[in-house]
């Protein structure tokens, strides 16, 4: 196909090839949208660093995913400021923790919308590590029992899929055994499988409160620079039982999801981080880019690297922006 007998020009004269040809779709079946989850009462308090994202008790919380609702999007994921944080994280799996009872309360109010849970300690410890602490470093195996714990608490306060960030070896087989034991082997796990050690998490630790107090999370989080590593931790969790899996941060490793959309047949998602949003709000405030069209190039982008979730703190601006017909 050489010019001038093949003009690649021609196809894309017209808006009504250019969307026949068109590769890649994106919807708002496709979003998942993060929720912020605080204890107390008529909390609404946005976080400094990602304007339009906020800190809400559980009566806020339910009026928002009314809305996101409304908008067509099918699920939220929820995180949690419990009222105390201990060395065990002990709120994560208490029947009356944060996130039990802001489930329990969307699944009255918002039953339609799919209600899925982030499973991890950092939240709810005073370290603010990912797990429990031993000799100064998170100690895998005993981490282990209390994500389980933590997940089954979820699922008996009635949510729809559970999604272990925690990064430890072993937690995908643990999560699956308790829940098959207690009778919910049909709830969906979605694995954050491949998890970089990661700079663009920095929003989000404010907005979950969840800084580590000591160190950092290298010792089980990936490392930025290993790509073949992503494979291995991708089939780990693939064998264990996860439902899906998912690659985060999204932007600086979309050819991570291109290698597991390549390797694997399950369903791939793309966690589009609180840094990547901070970034395209502050740029967009500057005037200096074109905020709707930047956030609809960043979701085509995760779809045409492979995805076929994006979880976002764009979900709200997309399903609008999908509405508008001008995308
Ligand atoms: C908890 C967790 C984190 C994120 C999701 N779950 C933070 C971390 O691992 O430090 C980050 C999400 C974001 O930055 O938007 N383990
Ligand atoms: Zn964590």
């Amino acid at each position: 196909m050489y010019y001038p007998t093949f003009r690649a020009r021609r196809i894309r004269g017209k808006e009504v090839f250019r969307r026949m040809v068109r590769e890649t779709s994106l919807s708002a079946n496709d979003l998942i949208y993060p929720m912020f989850s605080a204890f107390g009462k008529g909390i609404r308090k946005e976080i400094s660093s990602m304007p339009g994202i906020y800190q809400q008790s559980i009566e806020n919380i339910v009026a928002e995913a009314q809305e996101v609702y409304e908008l067509g999007v099918p699920a939220v994921i929820l995180f949690g400021i419990p009222e105390s944080k201990d060395a065990v994280g002990s709120d994560a799996y208490s029947d009356s923790g944060i996130i039990q009872e802001t489930i329990r309360a969307l699944k009255k109010d918002v039953p339609g919308l799919a209600v899925i849970t982030d499973v991890c300690m950092c939240e709810y410890t005073d370290h603010g590590h990912c797990g429990i602490i031993r000799d100064g470093d998170v100690d895998n195996d005993a981490t282990l029992e209390l994500l389980a714990r933590e997940a089954l608490s979820h699922a008996q306060a009635g949510a729809d899929m559970v999604a272990p960030s925690d990064m430890m070896d072993g937690r995908v087989a643990a999560i699956r055994d308790i829940l098959d034991e207690n009778g919910y082997e049909n709830i969906p796990l979605m694995s954050y499988a491949v998890k970089y050690a990661s700079g663009y998490y920095g929003p989000f630790r404010e907005a979950a409160e969840s800084t580590p107090q000591f160190g950092d999370r290298r010792s089980y989080q990936m490392d930025p620079a290993n790509r073949l590593e992503g494979l291995r931790e991708a089939r780990m969790d693939m064998e264990e039982g996860a439902d899906i899996l998912m690659v985060k941060p999204g932007l600086p490793y979309l050819d991570i999801i291109r290698d597991l959309r390549n390797e694997f047949d399950l369903p791939i998602a793309a966690y589009n981080v609180s840094g990547e949003y901070s970034m395209i709000k502050a740029a967009a405030r500057n005037g200096w880019i074109d905020e709707d069209r930047v956030i609809m190039e960043t979701m085509l982008s995760f779809k045409r690297a492979g995805a076929d979730i994006i979880l976002t703190y764009h979900a709200k601006e997309v399903a609008m922006l999908l509405k508008s017909g001008n995308f």
